[in-house]
């Protein structure tokens, strides 16, 4: 009797053991679709020109796999955002007559220094380094 209830365990421990070992894959891959990772801005991209950008405008463009948003400002600085809103990932664009970087999923607003002002977003956008260089203007990450 003794001998049977050991044989039992044993094989209940490998089958403990070996669905264990199987499902690591598959809360792994439910773990990664529901938190994605971040994916990361490489390259580098021009965006065009100093002359090109009017000021009071804004444009989203795509670096690598993510959605960028490069504004020239009133005083014809040239400032860029990830796009994405930190709330739950929509593209913003820039409100031309607000002089803002709005979230229509939700109605976040972020000033222009990508800072939350309203909406249910808070946390400011990534900031994304500007170069110009011989009039054109790029974005570069790596
Ligand atoms: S995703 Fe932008 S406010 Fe919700």
């Amino acid at each position: 009797m003794q001998k049977k209830t050991n044989r039992r365990t044993v094989l209940n421990r490998i089958i403990y053991l070996w669905a264990a070992v199987t499902s690591v894959p598959i809360i792994s891959s439910i773990i990664q679709f529901i938190f994605p990772p971040a994916r990361a801005f490489v390259g580098s991209k021009v965006i065009g020109t100093v002359d090109e950008m009017e000021p009071n405008t804004g444009k989203v463009v795509q670096l690598g796999e993510r959605p960028v948003i490069v504004i020239t400002t009133e005083a014809g600085e040239t400032i860029a955002y990830g796009a994405n809103c930190t709330h739950l990932g929509c593209v913003v664009r820039f409100r031309e007559q607000q002089g803002d970087i709005y979230c229509a999923c939700h109605g976040s607003v972020f000033n222009l220094d990508g800072h939350p002002v309203s909406g249910p977003a808070n946390r400011p956008l990534e900031e994304i380094p500007i170069k110009i260089d011989n009039d054109q203007i790029s974005i570069t990450t790596t």
